[in-house]
């Protein structure tokens, strides 16, 4: 891992020995891998359920939403030989300890308590914070499983390509252009040395080399210009009306088959739909960085997959995990090329056409939007949005140049009588607060919990507690101070 220079040394040091502990419980044994049902949690399971399995262990994959007493006492009732735990699990190792023994490790790259950090003197827990790596932006969980897989057997950098899709499905694309950065980076250069992923800087239309042009860009959702996504008529207008040949001999041309100089038509003619829809020149000129960036190959894939485009793979993973197939996601992602993934194209329909409605409602009925002075802005998704897509509803807006600059919490009511938060920074924001430290505290204050990511985070609080928790949200993204200490 070049580029990380100071916490090189800690982290090799560490994975050493944490390989040595899977190597010798691996051959012949019941190992189960626990992990988290986003795209990163299938991505990381699946990676090391290959890896065990290449090592001659029995090993299953199961995922779920978050890591509680109830699942660990079914770790401990299952008696399996030995459990991995990926994207999970911070702030729980005393309960593994008292319930498995020794009988387990943790992959993961949430930021964990402090505590945890320096009292594992048994190196269970490989965690990227741990050794210095920023886990928000530098590496995820698939990345610390490629990077665990990799070091058990030089045979497992097949799985880079897998972990390339974990960085993006979990926003780790930040560097200039939506580049790596970190040991992402260093993973996307051994993916591309072994000619497993292609990087191009292209515009980020979904369905590049599969879809005709007016369909990718009304596929694409990120950024999300309304308007124009998911409205396929509108955007073969806009097309149509730049002057571009959408056909060639009768058949729809695609992204990649477009000059730079058709390119560069789409662009301004974007921008100007952009500007005259939102009345802003600079969320125009915004949406244009915002649709230009690296693109990330699966060379490996069929040239007409969907998961020739690690954007495009991650959504379907993430789809997969949103409406509890995460299974689907998990075969896929262990290569699985058939049954599953003919499943997974049918998930992946029916998940664009909910978020979909539940987009198109949001910006329809204009009271779900309280834009409080063009800071901060809360979305109410209650009676419309399902607790399990809350987060991809999130991230959603969080691209569409309407709540451009603004910190976004969305909420909606969860089926256990609680309330369910997801908070983002929109694109453009340039607030420094740490939501994941702004929802663990906020909520916590209130009976609540949560935690997350520097720019993505999210909490169930009190039913009861909802004004008193917005207030306090609007006082800690407020308070300057607060924001950069967090
Ligand atoms: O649900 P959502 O996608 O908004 O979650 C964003 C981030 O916040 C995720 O990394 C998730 O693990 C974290 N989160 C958390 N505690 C919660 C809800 C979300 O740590 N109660």
């Amino acid at each position: 891992m070049e580029g990380t220079s100071t916490e090189k040394p800690k982290f090799q040091q560490a994975l050493e020995p944490f390989c040595e502990k899977i190597r010798s419980v691996a051959d012949g044994s019941d190992i189960s891998v626990i992990t988290h049902l986003d795209a990163d949690g299938i991505t990381a399971g699946s990676i090391m359920g290959v890896a065990l399995k290449r090592l001659g262990a029995r090993c299953s994959v199961r995922t779920v939403s978050d890591m509680n007493e109830s699942v660990i006492e079914r770790m401990k009732a299952e008696g399996r030989d030995f459990y991995i735990i990926t994207d999970l699990g911070g702030g729980m190792a005393a309960k593994f300890q008292k319930a498995l023994g020794k009988k387990w490790l943790i992959i993961d790259h949430h930021q964990i308590p402090d505590e945890e950090m320096i009292t594992d003197d048994d190196n269970r827990i490989l965690n990227a914070w741990k050794y210095g790596i920023d886990g928000s932006k530098d590496v995820c969980s698939g990345g610390m499983a490629y990077l665990v897989a990799s070091a058990l057997d030089k045979k497992n950098k097949d799985l880079s390509c897998i972990a390339v899709v974990s960085a993006v499905a979990d926003r780790q694309d930040q560097g200039e252009k939506k580049s790596f950065t970190g040991p992402n980076l260093e993973i996307l250069k051994a993916a591309q040395s072994a000619g497993l992923v292609q990087v191009e800087m292209d515009m980020m239309l979904t369905g590049r080399e599969t879809r005709p042009v007016h369909e990718a860009l009304a596929f694409t959702s990120f950024p999300f210009i309304e308007g124009l996504t998911w409205n396929r008529e509108a955007c073969y207008s806009l097309l149509k009306n730049a002057g571009i040949r959408m056909k060639n001999n009768g058949r729809w041309r695609v992204p990649a088959e477009l000059s730079q100089e058709e390119k560069s038509t789409i662009l301004d003619a974007v921008a100007r739909f952009v500007a005259t829809y939102t009345k802003s020149s600079a969320a125009a000129t915004k949406i244009i960085d915002d649709m230009i960036g690296y693109v990330y190959t699966l060379a490996c894939e069929d040239k007409r997959s969907q998961l020739r485009d690690a954007r495009e793979f991650s959504t379907m993973l993430n789809a997969c995990g949103r409406i509890r197939k995460a299974g689907v996601g998990v075969a896929i992602c262990m290569g699985d090329r058939n049954a599953m993934l003919t499943e997974g194209e049918e998930i992946i329909q029916s998940y664009r056409s909910a978020l979909r409605n539940y987009i198109s409602t949001i910006f329809a009925e204009k009271w779900r939007i309280a834009d409080e002075k063009g800071s901060i802005a809360f979305v109410n998704g209650e009676g419309l949005v399902p607790e399990d897509m809350l987060g991809a509803v999130s991230s959603l807006l969080s691209g569409s140049p309407t709540l451009q600059g603004r910190v976004l919490f969305v909420r909606t009511r969860a089926s256990d009588s609680t309330y369910r938060f997801s908070s983002r920074k929109c694109t453009g924001c340039t607030s420094e607060v740490n939501l994941g430290v702004v929802m663990r505290e906020c909520s916590a204050s209130l009976g609540g919990t949560g935690g997350g990511h520097h720019s993505a985070a999210g909490c169930r609080i009190p039913l009861s507690a909802l004004e008193d928790f917005m207030a306090a949200l609007r006082l800690r993204v407020s308070d300057a101070k607060f924001a950069k200490a967090a």
